[in-house]
C-alpha cells in the first residue's frame, strides 16, 4: 500500500502578512481558486492509495474544509498539539501504518506542474522505496538558494546530503553541477524510516513514540510532545543515512517559500502581468490604491490590517518580522 502523507504544520512565515497564524500559506488560494493544500491532495490521488494529513490544532479545521471542497472524505488525521518539526511529524505517520507500507511524504505548500512527469517520478520512487531505500526528489538548482537542502548525486545514487548550506557553499554546490536541490518530498517504507530515525536521532524516536502512545484518537498530547527535540527530517536522517537515493526530477517545482519565489512564479506565468507596476510587485488583498515612484525591485504587500514593503533581495528576512509580530499575539 502506498500512503500519501501531507505535512501541513508549517506557518509560512516568509509570506507574512499574506500568510497569517490563522490562515497559513498552504490554505491560501495563491495560484487559482484552489489552495496549495488542495492542489497537493488532488495531485497525489492518482499515485497513492490512502491519505494521512499531519497538521496541528490550529489548522486541522482548515484542512478538513479544503478536503471536503475537493470531495475527499476518506483520510486519517494526525493532530499535533505543538509543532515539533518534520522528523517527528513523519514518525507519527509511520507509527500509524503497518511497517511495510510505503509512505510518500509531501509538503502541503509547494507548486508542481507537469502532472505526467510528476507521476512517473513518484512511481520510480515507489519502486526504490520497496527495495528499502529512502528516496528523495532532486531538482536542478538555478541559484545559490540557502533555504534548501543540496543532494550530491550520480544518477540515482546519493553521495552526500547537505541541508541549508551558507551562501558561499551553496554557490560552490551550484557551480559544481554535481548537486540537486532537495524538493522536500520523500518516499520510503515506514519501517525503514523508523529504523534510521532510531539510529541517528534516538531521542526523537523515543519521545515521539511516547507522545504517540499517549494520544487521544487523532490528538497528540501537549506535555509529551513538548519533550520531542525539534529537528527536521533533513538534519535528523537525510544528512546521515547511507540508504538515500534520489530521483532527478523533470517536473516543474516551486516551493513558493518567499515573495522572491512568488515574484519568479508570477513573472514566468502569463496572466499575472497586472501584479507588476513598472518593475515592482504589488500584492493586494484590500482596496487601497498603491503607487510607486522612482523605485525598482520593490515588493508591496497590502492586507486588511498590514502593509509590508521590502526590496526583492530581502525576502528571506520576512521570517524575522513574522517571528517578532505573530508570536506576540
Ligand atoms: N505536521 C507538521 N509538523 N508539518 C510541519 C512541521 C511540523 O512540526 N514543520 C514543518 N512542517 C511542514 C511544512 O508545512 C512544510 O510543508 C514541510 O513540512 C517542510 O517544512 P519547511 O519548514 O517548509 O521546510 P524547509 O522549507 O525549511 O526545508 C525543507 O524543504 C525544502 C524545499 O522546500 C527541506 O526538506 C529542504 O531540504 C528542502 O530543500
Ligand atoms: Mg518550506
Amino acid at each position: 500500500k502506498v500512503i500519501h502523507v501531507v505535512l501541513s504544520g508549517g506557518v509560512g512565515s516568509r509570506l507574512w502578512p499574506l500568510s497569517r497564524k490563522e490562515r497559513p500559506k498552504q490554505y491560501l488560494p495563491i495560484i487559482n481558486e484552489q489552495s496549495l493544500f488542495q492542489l497537493c491532495a488532488n495531485r497525489n490521488r492518482t499515485v497513492t492509495d490512502e491519505l494521512i494529513v499531519v497538521g496541528n490544532c490550529d489548522n486541522y479545521l482548515l484542512s478538513r474544509k479544503d478536503l471536503e471542497a475537493s470531495g475527499i472524505d476518506n483520510y486519517f488525521e494526525i493532530i499535533e498539539a505543538i509543532p515539533r518539526n518534520t522528523a517527528a511529524a513523519i514518525a507519527f505517520a509511520a507509527f500509524s501504518v503497518s511497517p511495510h507500507d510505503i509512505l510518500f511524504i509531501t509538503p502541503a505548500d509547494h507548486l508542481i506542474s507537469g502532472q505526467g512527469e510528476y507521476e512517473l517520478s513518484v512511481k520510480e520512487a515507489i519502486k526504490l522505496a520497496e527495495k528499502g531505500f529512502l528516496v528523495t526528489f532532486g531538482l536542478k538548482p538555478t541559484k545559490p538558494e540557502t533555504g534548501f537542502g543540496y543532494i550530491e548525486y550520480s544518477e540515482n545514487d546519493v553521495i552526500s546530503f547537505r541541508e541549508k548550506p551558507d551562501l558561499e557553499t551553496a554557490a560552490f554546490f551550484v557551480e559544481s553541477g554535481k548537486f540537486l536541490w532537495n524538493s522536500g518530498m520523500f518516499c520510503f517504507k515506514a519501517s525503514v524510516y523508523l529504523e534510521e530515525l532510531k539510529k541517528f536521532q534516538p531521542a526523537v524516536f523515543e519521545k515521539a513514540m511516547n507522545a504517540w502512545n499517549e494520544r487521544n484518537g487523532s490528538y497528540l498530547p501537549k506535555i509529551e510532545s513538548a519533550e520531542i527535540p525539534s529537528v527536521s527530517v533533513d538534519y535528523a536522517v537525510m544528512e546521515h543515512s547511507d540508504k538515500i537515493k534520489v530521483i532527478p526530477a523533470s517536473f516543474e517545482w516551486s516551493d513558493l517559500g518567499s515573495f522572491g519565489a512568488l515574484w519568479e512564479y508570477y513573472e514566468q506565468n502569463s496572466g499575472n502581468e497586472h501584479l507588476f507596476l513598472n518593475k515592482n510587485l504589488l500584492l493586494k488583498e484590500g482596496n487601497k490604491r498603491i503607487e510607486v515612484v522612482g523605485l525598482e525591485g520593490i515588493i508591496v504587500i497590502e492586507t486588511k490590517d498590514a502593509i509590508m514593503i521590502l526590496p526583492k533581495e530581502r525576502t528571506q528576512d520576512v521570517k524575522l518580522v513574522y517571528e517578532r509580530i505573530e508570536r506576540e499575539c
